[in-house]
């Protein structure tokens, strides 16, 4: 029988308390997390902004943890590598939102980080399915992206099931990451589907818990869900 990979949690800091930024990454490091989301929105793929390279290098010296970028941009081409100079270990961008989808992915890796590509809710599987040998990572979005704090939708369930199943069928070595409305009570459900990357971001920086708490929880519930 196949071996089910293990489990990561990656606290998205879009929820963080951005004041104080190196400090929160350091608390979710600490607190066992295994990457570190950047959540990197243009106000035109998604309807909100947030932080470009510039902030990816500040947060740099904080932790050895990898720091796994999503890029909510139209045309990340044109800034994907200034990402990964700026201390990316991952770099995901949406298929929605690349002409040249494999070009991409290949400036990515050029440039020393390791290509993701990812899928908005209604974006299909079959929108992946030429590129998976060339990432090292698939985002499916639980949640239409630009906010945190959504609720998960429950297809994605299904939809990590076919992707899982297609990285299964060909073999190959890549990560299957969900993010958008993940929780104790839904890493249960998107872990048991095959998902081995859980980002987390409203669930992991609040006031009702400590960061490490909350990861915890997180990875508590995953690790049941994945339980065969
Ligand atoms: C949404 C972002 C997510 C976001 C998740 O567009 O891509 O990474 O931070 O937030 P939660 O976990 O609160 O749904
Ligand atoms: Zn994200």
């Amino acid at each position: 029988m196949k071996t089910s990979p293990a489990i990561k949690i990656a606290p998205s800091i879009l929820s963080a308390d951005f004041s104080r930024l190196g400090e929160q990454v350091l608390e979710a490091a600490e607190g066992g997390a295994d990457y570190i989301h950047v959540d990197v929105m243009d106000g035109r793929f998604v309807p909100n902004l947030t932080v470009g390279p510039e902030v990816v290098r500040a947060i740099r010296p904080w932790t050895d943890v990898p720091l796994d970028v999503h890029m909510m941009v139209i045309e990340p081409e044109r800034f994907a590598a200034r990402f990964a100079e700026a201390g990316a270990d991952i770099v995901t961008v949406h298929a929605e939102a690349c002409t040249h989808l494999h070009k991409t992915v290949r400036l990515i890796a050029e440039a020393g980080a390791r290509p993701g590509v990812a899928i908005n809710p209604a974006t299909p599987v079959s929108a992946v399915e030429e590129i998976i040998g060339a990432v090292d990572q698939v985002l499916v979005m639980s949640v239409d992206p630009g906010f945190g704090g959504q609720s998960f939708i429950e297809g994605s369930v299904d939809k990590i099931r076919r992707v899982r199943a297609l990285i299964d069928g060909r073999g190959v070595d890549v990560d299957l990451e969900v993010d958008g409305g993940i929780s104790a009570e839904t890493a249960g459900r998107a872990a048991g589907a095959g998902a081995n990357v859980l980002v987390a971001g409203s669930a992991v920086f609040n006031d009702s818990a400590a960061v490490a708490d909350a990861i915890a929880r997180i990875r508590a519930a995953a690790a049941q869900g994945s339980r065969p």
